[in-house]
């Protein structure tokens, strides 16, 4: 199974893939990694020498125009799946179109609790006593697609939102990878 990775940020979720991916029983391969901006995650594709690009959204006139552009640079490689980790930007309905349901997010937060940008910030807010991770198909909604795999992490009384999303991520990393794989031997089915 060949995967793309779209990144906004750190990469950290993207540094677990790659990590299991070195792995030659590791049944996929990701051979691209984008960001919207210049994230420094992509220095970890770097690192294994995987090829990276840039669509910076600001670069361009509306979302329609960027997803076209991120559809180009996609189709160079021809993905089998796309794994949005830690990409902080709406797909549009186009793209989302063309490549669904073969698109996967990983979200901070026990879907269909607190979707969007700030799910952990959100969670904290609420003062709920545990939230979690999930792994979604993307549709064209916010965080709202079918749900692929996703735990419960509980929230301690003296966490921050940081203290609270680092906890988050070791999981939501754990449970993208086992989705990966299970995607690549068939075993799960994308459904849109
Ligand atoms: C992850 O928790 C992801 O689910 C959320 O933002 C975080 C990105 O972390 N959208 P990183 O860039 O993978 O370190």
């Amino acid at each position: 199974l060949t995967v793309a990775v779209l990144i906004s940020g750190t990469g950290s979720n993207l540094r677990a893939l790659l990590d299991a991916a070195r792995h030659p029983d590791f049944p996929a391969r990701i051979v691209v990694v984008g960001a919207d901006r210049d994230a420094e995650g992509l220095a970890h594709a770097e690192e294994f020498g995987i090829p990276t690009f840039t669509a910076p959204f600001r670069d361009f006139a509306d979302r329609e125009a960027w997803g076209e552009e991120l559809g180009r640079q996609l189709e160079v490689h021809n993905p089998d799946l796309i794994v949005l980790s830690g990409l902080m930007r709406l797909l549009p309905a186009s793209l989302v179109a063309r490549y669904s349901p073969r698109i996967v997010n990983t979200h901070p937060a026990y879907l269909p609790e607190f979707p969007g940008a700030h799910g952990v910030r959100d969670a904290l807010a609420a003062g709920v006593p545990q939230t979690g991770a999930s792994v979604i198909v993307v549709d064209d909604g916010i965080d709202s697609g079918p749900i692929l795999a996703q735990e419960r992490i509980p929230v301690l009384q003296d966490d921050t939102e940081h203290t609270l999303h680092e906890r988050i991520k070791p999981v939501e990393r754990r449970l993208l990878i086992d989705v990966v794989r299970r995607i690549a031997t068939g075993e799960l089915a994308l459904t849109h």
